[in-house]
Parts: C-alpha cells; sequence; structure tokens
C-alpha cells in the first residue's frame, strides 16, 4: 500500500524493533519523519541509520513509556523541534508470563505499566500537539489476545484489552477534532516477543492460524498505514484484527 505522508511527523514507540520497527519502516518509505523511540541505545542508533538511508529527517530517542514526565518531556521536545506530530503509534509492550496463582505483583504492574499505562502516557502527551493542529492519526497495538485470553497471560491479555476499552472512549473524545484512535490487533507475529517460544507451542498455535503461517511485521505495517491514510479517515474507535484469521 503507498500512502502519501511527506511532510507528516509520526511518533511509533518501541520502533527499536520488531513489529515497531517495521512499521517506523513503512511509514518512513511513504515520506513521514519517523521519531523511533525505545529503551535499548544501541539498538535505536541501528535502526536510525536504516530509517535514514530511507528518509534522512528520520530519528531515534531514548523513551521510557512508563514514565509520565519523560514522556511528556519527549512530546514537547519533539513538537518544539519539529513543528508537528501527526501520527503516534503506540506499540511499544512487554510480556511476563505466568499462570494465575503464581503471578507475581510485580509481573501484573509491569506489564500493566508498560503495556496500558504507557499508552496513556503517550497519547495524553501527544494528543494535545494534535489538537493544536487539529489533525491526527493514534494507532494502538492490542493483541488478539485481548480478545481470545490465553492461559499464562491474565496481565498480558488484561493490558492488551484495556489498550481496546482507551481507544473507544478516546476516539470518541477526540472525534470532533479531526484525530482518529483506532487499535490493531495482530495474532502471532515473528519478532523477538514470539522467539521466546518452545517449538511445541509454535507448532500447536500455527494449527489453529487459518492462513498456516505466523505473520510478519510488514502485515502489521500494512494496517497501520491504512489507518493513518486519507482512506481511513472516516475510521475511528476501531480494532483491527492482523492474525491470518486466528481469530475470527
Ligand atoms: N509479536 C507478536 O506476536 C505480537 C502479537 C500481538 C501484539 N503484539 C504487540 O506488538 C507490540 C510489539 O511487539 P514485538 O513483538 O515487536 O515486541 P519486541 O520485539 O519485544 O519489541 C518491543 C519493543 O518495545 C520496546 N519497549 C519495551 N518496553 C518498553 C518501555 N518500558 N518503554 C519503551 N519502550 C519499550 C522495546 O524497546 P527495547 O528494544 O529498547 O527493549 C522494543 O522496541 C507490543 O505491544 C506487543 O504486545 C505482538
Amino acid at each position: 500500500m503507498n500512502v502519501d505522508l511527506k511532510g507528516q511527523v509520526a511518533v511509533v514507540t518501541g520502533g527499536s524493533r520488531g513489529i515497531g520497527r517495521g512499521i517506523a519502516e513503512a511509514l518512513a518509505r511513504n515520506g513521514a519523519t519517523c521519531v523511533v523511540t525505545g529503551r535499548n541505545t544501541q539498538r535505536l542508533k541501528e535502526v536510525e541509520a536504516v530509517l535514514q538511508e530511507i528518509e534522512p529527517t528520520c530519528r531515534g530517542a531514548v523513551l521510557h513509556v512508563e514514565d509520565m514526565a519523560e514522556v511528556a518531556a519527549f512530546a514537547k521536545e519533539t513538537f518544539g523541534d519539529l513543528g508537528r506530530i501527526d501520527i503516534l503509534v503506540n506499540n511499544a509492550g512487554i510480556t511476563d508470563d505466568q499462570l494465575l496463582l503464581r503471578m507475581k505483583e510485580e509481573q501484573w504492574d509491569r506489564v500493566l505499566e508498560t503495556n496500558l499505562k504507557g499508552v496513556f502516557n503517550c497519547t495524553k502527551a501527544v494528543a494535545r500537539y494534535m489538537l493544536k493542529k487539529k489533525y491526527g492519526r493514534i494507532v494502538n497495538i492490542s493483541s488478539v489476545i485481548a480478545l481470545m485470553g490465553n492461559p499464562g497471560q491474565a496481565n498480558y491479555a488484561a493490558s492488551k484489552a484495556g489498550i481496546i476499552g482507551f481507544t473507544k472512549a478516546v476516539a470518541r473524545e477526540l472525534a470532533r477534532k479531526q484525530i482518529t484512535v483506532n487499535a490493531v490487533a495482530p495474532g502471532y507475529i515473528q519478532t523477538d516477543m514470539t522467539e521466546k517460544m518452545e517449538d511445541k507451542a509454535r507448532d500447536a498455535i500455527l494449527s489453529l492460524i487459518p492462513q498456516g503461517r505466523l505473520g510478519r511485521s510488514e502485515d502489521v505495517a500494512g494496517a497501520v498505514l491504512f489507518l493513518v491514510s486519507d482512506a481511513a479517515s472516516y475510521v475511528t474507535g476501531h480494532v483491527l484484527n492482523v492474525s491470518g484469521g486466528l481469530y475470527i
């Protein structure tokens, strides 16, 4: 899919690898100035170099999404430097799996803080600048696990389901200001996150995916490109599953 994003500024959280990196590359290829964020400086440097080959105005920035003050300062600085933030992709996320009775409080808190509070922090911080321009596209990366559940992922499923409720509420709040807010719910995508899976678990999952393959970052990036494009200007509050049919 080709979209004209020339002159637009996009922030992609967790863009240093995996799905976020795929999304950032796709946005840059379509002309956007991408600011990718993550925690790991070395990885950010590498992805920044790759993105600058595509679109020289792209850059990487360290950002811990769970830290509200850090996020607010980052949004202010980005808007100050680049003069606009048109697109926000809330992609940063983690898993820390455990069956309910063995799950520690810290495991619950860490996953909720990164995955759900992180989306709140970034959306709140960036939305104020989108409101100034009366334009914005916010895409939150949820998961089909929010819709299906999965043993051992109560914390992750709750965080990703929370993102869907958040998306729908904020979509209603911002609709009149030409800001759309949507979610993408990927199935199993080949990244470091799914690399941890044992072969037996991977085979079991493959047998449940009607298309018979794991997804790629590009599959998710395609859905994001659509949601930030003019073609989707009347789409808000929607959850777009990208799962090869795993969840229908
Ligand atoms: N892979 C899947 O099958 C799948 C399926 C459904 C949904 N998702 C969702 O898609 C998103 C990306 O997943 P992925 O598979 O690409 O994951 P990944 O390869 O593990 O990458 C995670 C990214 O998030 C960043 N990150 C993690 N914690 C952070 C924090 N506290 N503050 C800022 N950045 C943080 C990481 O930065 P560093 O590199 O600096 O650590 C990295 O860039 C996640 O929200 C995930 O839940 C993934």
